[in-house]
């Protein structure tokens, strides 16, 4: 195929000799980028069209050259292509066999055009692809949360401060903050979208070119809003691969979270979930055990996400414009972004699908550690009429009472929660269950199980007219 071409035939006009065998292991970046083939080819064709339309090349031309990138794509798509490192990259590649297919019109396809501008419109339509995965991939994962909030809307937890026992609240309630977090990803991800949706093509090598070119047909037929408006912006600009990463970066952080607490919460110290078989793994030695790989996983690939943003951070950090073959190192960190965070995002989805919710076991938990004080305090100031702070300290009271008799606020009796404060009347009793304290929490956003449900109908709502979940709706 294109064996006996090297990249050194495209460029080599004023070297004498080929390059070094390290030069050429420093410079290929085929073994990876040969994922951009099919983008590679998309632009390639709309350009061709593009300078046909223009004149700027015949449209016998144009119909060997589209024909040949066509018979290209499918050689890749089947496994019949060999790529080679000696043609450095998936562009050059793509020529070289193009030039080997259809003979000298092969060598117009790159008038008006440089692989400075070639690669950001490959890197732009692969990252916009991908983006558009991982919104539906967000939309699944929340659909998956509402419907366990749903079914644990009225599940009783205890909520946490500084991992301690708090305030009762419901898993439902505790889920749907994971679909807060969700939503707001899935809005970053389309304002991503947004910014990122200008063609580079027309661009150049940087400034542009004298050619008639048309770049709001281009960009038209790539599917982009509009042609981006500076050239040397334009081919040394990687901030969608940047803003890429900080999405998968945020979200990788909020899926980290969530697996954090999955394995808190399997643990039998907790014992408030038991995770599916399909999502858990045996030991070797101990067959007792039952562990949250999945979770541990999802947990630890965030690492590899965070690395790869202060990787692509640190190229562009300082880099004189405009293009410097520096970017070629934005690939990896994007590919391998893409490829852990999708699939943090499925395991997620997967889990919390799966998940086995012990609801005694979070009862129980949500009675300890007088999670109910705060309902005391209100309610002495309610019923009783005592400044909050007062209220703070004669509820310090009653528990310290209850840890002294080892029970439950609600297990005091009366008597003596009178010796505490005069006020106090058989009502406190009412506030003082874990499931009544959760059912007063009506504020907008609080722990009550009505409340929940109206945020869940809210997003059921958003995600079916596939409003932005941050957005006013
Ligand atoms: N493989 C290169 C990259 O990924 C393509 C652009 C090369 N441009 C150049 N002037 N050498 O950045």
């Amino acid at each position: 195929m294109s064996e006996n071409k090297t990249s050194n035939d495209m460029w080599g006009g004023r070297f004498a000799s080929g390059p070094d065998a390290i030069m050429e292991a420093i410079n290929a970046s085929i073994d990876f980028d040969r994922k951009l083939y099919a983008q590679d080819i998309r632009g390639s064709l709309a350009h061709a069209a593009m300078l046909a339309k223009t004149g700027i090349i015949s449209a016998d031309d144009e119909r060997k050259i589209a024909h040949g990138l066509n018979t290209i794509l499918s050689e890749i798509e089947a496994g019949e292509f060999e790529f080679s490192a000696r043609l450095e990259d998936i562009h050059m590649n793509v020529e070289a066999r193009l030039s080997k297919l259809i003979g000298p019109a092969a060598g117009r396809l790159h008038t008006a055009r440089s692989r400075n501008d070639q690669v950001a419109v490959d890197f732009r339509l692969w990252v916009k692809e991908e983006l558009e995965r991982i919104e539906a991939a967000l939309t699944h994962l929340v659909e998956a949360f509402l419907v366990r909030a749903e079914e644990h809307a009225a599940t009783v937890m205890p909520g946490f401060t500084h991992l301690q026992a708090a305030q009762p609240v419901t898993f439902g309630h505790h889920l749907m903050a994971y679909v807060e977090m969700f939503g707001r990803d899935r809005s970053r991800v389309r304002d991503a979208l947004e910014r990122l949706d200008e063609c580079p093509l027309g661009a150049a090598a940087l400034a542009g070119t004298g050619f008639p070119i048309d770049r709001h047909m281009t960009a038209e037929a790539l599917g982009f809003r509009e042609p981006t408006r500076n050239s040397i912006d334009t081919v040394s600009d990687r901030d969608f691969a940047l803003e890429f990463l900080s999405v998968a970066a945020i979200c990788g952080t909020h899926l980290s979270r969530m697996a954090e607490e999955i394995v808190i919460w399997a643990t039998p110290q907790f014992g408030f979930v038991n995770l599916s078989d399909a999502f858990a793994t045996g030991s070797s030695i101990m067959p007792q055990k039952k562990n949250p790989d999945a979770a541990e996983l999802t947990r630890a690939k965030i690492g590899r996400i965070n690395g790869n943003l202060v990787a692509l951070l640190t190229v562009m950090k300082g880099l004189p414009l405009a293009y410097s073959k520096d970017m070629q190192e934005d690939k990896e960190a994007v590919f391998d972004t893409a490829e852990t965070l999708d699939l943090m995002l499925a395991a997620m989805t997967g889990m919390v699908k799966d998940l086995e919710v012990n609801k005694a076991a979070m009862k129980k938990a949500a009675g300890h550690g007088y999670s109910t004080a705060t309902d005391l305090a209100d309610w002495l100031v309610r019923e009783a009429g005592l400044p909050f702070r007062e209220a703070h300290h004669v509820t310090g009271k009653a528990v310290a009472l209850a840890e002294e008799r080892k029970c439950a606020l609600e297990k005091l009796p009366l008597a003596d929660l009178q010796t505490i404060h005069s006020a106090i009347t058989d009502d406190v009793y009412s506030v003082l269950s874990v499931a009544n304290s959760v059912k007063s929490r009506t504020s907008y956003g609080g722990a009550a199980p009505a409340e929940v449900r109206k945020q869940i109908r809210a997003w059921r709502r958003r995600l079916k007219r596939g409003a932005s979940p941050v957005k006013k709706s």
